[in-house]
């Protein structure tokens, strides 16, 4: 049997990691041994949430815009869109005692603003503070890859990607952001290399997991 607990995981890494393919298995298969939880997403998971991700993505959309966001724009934007998740989702699911998954969190916001884009750590961290309250996953999974594959899943995708526009290298100080926050945060994280679409990734993930539920 497993506790009914709530539990925050959260998936980090950058596009084309596989992280949102590994939070939908998990969810599924968590479903399948009737343990329900909820699967959400950042920037998004509210209708309000979700409005602010389309015009983040508006922005991405069309990068020879001359008028494009600063980037101190595009980081409240984010955060908005994390207060009102934060708000009207997630906190209200680990009240009840919820298994909450959710596709990118805060350390997204640290890889790509402050490593990515050097945005002040400070001002994230003020506004965290305020509005987080000490929230924080209990177990986050940072799904590493070869970039160069990383970059050749993207460009498989039938959908135009909006991201094209970051390059390589972008890309690998992204990753590398993660994989440093990783080692600051040893405790709660767990990094797996999902370079080889490996069947294995779900199994350790869900493995992980239900270990947790026992405790
Ligand atoms: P996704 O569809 O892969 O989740 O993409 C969302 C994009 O938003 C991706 O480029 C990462 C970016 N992002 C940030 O730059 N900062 C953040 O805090 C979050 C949550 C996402």
């Amino acid at each position: 049997m497993y506790k009914k607990k709530s539990l925050f995981i959260t998936f980090e890494g950058i596009e084309g990691s596989g992280k949102s393919f590994q939070s939908k298995k998990l969810y599924n298969n968590l479903k399948l041994k009737n343990i329900s939880s909820l699967l959400t997403r950042e920037p998004g998971g509210t209708g309000s949430a979700e409005k602010i991700r389309n015009v983040i993505l508006d922005d991405y959309f069309h990068p020879k815009l001359k008028e494009k966001f600063n980037k101190y724009t595009d980081t409240l934007l984010y955060l908005a869109s994390r207060n009102e998740h934060v708000i009207n989702k997630i906190k209200p699911a680990i009240l009840m005692k919820k298994i909450v998954i959710c596709d990118r969190f805060i350390d997204s916001t640290m890889a790509y603003q402050v490593y990515g884009k050097n945005v002040n750590k400070n001002f994230i961290d003020h506004i965290h503070k305020h509005i987080l309250k000490g929230l924080k996953p209990d177990i986050t999974f940072l799904l590493r890859v070869n970039v160069s594959k990383a970059l050749f899943r993207l460009k498989k995708r039938k959908k135009k990607n909006r991201y094209d526009k970051f390059s390589k290298s972008f890309y690998t100080k992204v990753q590398n952001a993660f994989i440093k926050i990783s080692r600051k945060n040893k405790r709660r994280y767990i990094v797996l290399d999902n370079t080889n679409d490996s069947n294995d990734i779900e199994k350790i993930i869900l493995k992980k997991i239900l270990l947790k539920l026992k405790k």
